[in-house]
């Protein structure tokens, strides 16, 4: 709960910026590209989802496009810094795992450091969800 409010006062904080370009004069919002790929190590999972978005969309309405276009692509999110589960897998304490969010660009991956609500993927950036274990 806490951490979808914070989600969605990050995304209305963002609004004001010219990335979300409100389309004052023309609808025209520019186009980008990128790819959300779903990868499990531990069930030899490696799934991409190729997208055309808004520029200066946050993340999680790059998913929830996602999700509407493509029924095979089911997203549990609390929109914090970890998804709750992807396709019906849900990270557990009992087996130390998560779903990791990486973003991959120019063959550089970083971790995010925030939630998806906030997170403006860049274009052609490869959004990763890799279910993973901590130690
Ligand atoms: C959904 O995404 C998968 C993986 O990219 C793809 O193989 C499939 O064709 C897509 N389905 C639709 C309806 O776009
Ligand atoms: C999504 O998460 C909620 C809360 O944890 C849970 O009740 C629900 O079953 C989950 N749905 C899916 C499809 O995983
Ligand atoms: C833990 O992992 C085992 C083996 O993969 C699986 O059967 C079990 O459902 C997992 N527990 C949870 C809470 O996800
Ligand atoms: C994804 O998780 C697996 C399993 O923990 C790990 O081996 C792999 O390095 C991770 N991928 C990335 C891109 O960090």
């Amino acid at each position: 709960m806490a951490l979808t409010a914070i989600s969605l006062l990050c995304f209305v904080a963002l609004l004001p910026f010219p990335g979300l370009g409100l389309p004052a004069d023309s609808g025209d919002l520019k186009q980008m590209y990128i790819k959300v790929t779903v990868t499990n190590h531990f069930a030899n999972m490696d799934v991409s989802y190729p997208t055309t978005v808004s520029k200066g969309i946050p993340m999680f309405g790059v998913l929830n496009h996602l999700q509407d276009t493509n029924k095979s692509l089911n997203i549990n999110k609390s929109f914090g810094i970890y998804l709750e589960s992807v396709n019906g897998l849900a990270g557990s304490t009992e087996n130390r795992t998560y779903w990791e969010l990486l973003s991959k660009k120019y063959n550089s991956i970083t971790r995010l450091n925030v939630g998806i609500g906030c997170y403006q993927p860049q274009k052609n950036e490869n959004f990763i969800m890799n279910f993973t274990t901590w130690d």
